[in-house]
């Protein structure tokens, strides 16, 4: 099965997790980069208006083609209760390329299930399998034990 893991990451918190899902399920990775920054105080505060309005951005230009995998796992951080951007920038342009999909997020405390309902409203499908993770739980490894469970549950174990 081909499978690729799609991912923005502004901390490393959903990176971490992505690298760790791309082992597991053997994936491609690409990761998203937004080109508008996202720093400092005032990058927080406009990276949670962009959010909250649910504005797009300039991303650089993806290097492969989701149409040509079986499975897409697609992950971001929660802001403002929804995705990031740049997230929302892909999924806007190539989601209802995706044939099946995986999302994933990580969060300080909540927001997951409605980022996870914007997101299929741009991929047009439901979701084969959602991930929701606590920054906290990344940071401290507890993660892991959810990334085991997630490819079991979809015949990626051992
Ligand atoms: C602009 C902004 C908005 C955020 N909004 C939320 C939120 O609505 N709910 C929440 O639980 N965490 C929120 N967070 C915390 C992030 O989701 C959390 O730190 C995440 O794990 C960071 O992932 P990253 O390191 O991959 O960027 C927000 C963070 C930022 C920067």
């Amino acid at each position: 099965m081909r499978t690729l893991l799609v991912y923005y990451s502004r901390t490393g918190v959903t990176r971490t997790v992505a690298q760790a899902l791309a082992e597991r399920f053997r994936a491609d990775v690409e990761e998203l980069h937004d080109r508008k920054a996202r720093t400092g105080p005032w990058g927080w505060i406009t990276a949670c208006m962009d959010a909250a309005c649910k504005r797009s951005t300039e991303i650089d230009l993806p290097a492969k083609d989701p149409a040509a995998y079986d499975l897409v796992l697609i992950g971001t951080p929660v802001w403002a209760y929804t995705m990031a951007p740049a997230l929302r920038t892909y999924l806007s342009q190539r989601g209802r390329a995706i044939k099946r999909a995986v999302l994933f997020c990580t969060m300080g405390s909540s927001g997951d299930r409605r980022t996870f309902r914007h997101m299929v409203q741009l991929i047009g499908k439901p979701p084969t399998a959602v991930l929701a993770l606590l920054e906290r739980d990344v940071r401290s490894g507890i993660f892991a034990a959810s990334v085991r469970d997630l490819a079991d549950q979809l015949g990626m174990g051992g």
